[in-house]
């Protein structure tokens, strides 16, 4: 598990890019108090997830509105095909960890 950021970090509700230097970023969504994470580029184009919204257990894409199942990754609405890496999450003493490999 690696340390994503505070849970004071997401704003209620939204999303929050986390860069982490050369690797792929990762993407952390507040949903009604649930922590969930994925990666954060759009597995269709270069969009930034964290830059989409969730609705209805989707992640919706900010560029083309392909969207993506929240908890599985699978690609739900076209033009999304591929599925999303989704990484495991804890949260602990205020932060955000996440399963996310190496
Ligand atoms: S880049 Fe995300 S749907 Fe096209």
């Amino acid at each position: 598990m690696i340390f994503l950021c505070k849970v004071s970090d997401v704003p209620a509700g939204r999303s929050k890019r986390i860069a982490r230097g050369r690797k792929p970023a990762v993407a952390v969504f507040d949903v009604d108090g649930t922590f969930h994470a994925t990666a954060d580029q759009c597995t269709h184009g270069t969009a930034l997830l964290s830059r989409g919204k969730v609705t209805a257990g989707r992640i919706v894409c900010p560029l083309h509105s392909g969207s993506f199942d929240l908890l599985s990754g699978a690609p739900v609405d076209l033009p999304c095909d591929e599925p999303l890496a989704v990484y495991r999450v804890e949260v602990r003493d205020a932060g955000i960890y996440a399963d996310v490999p190496d």
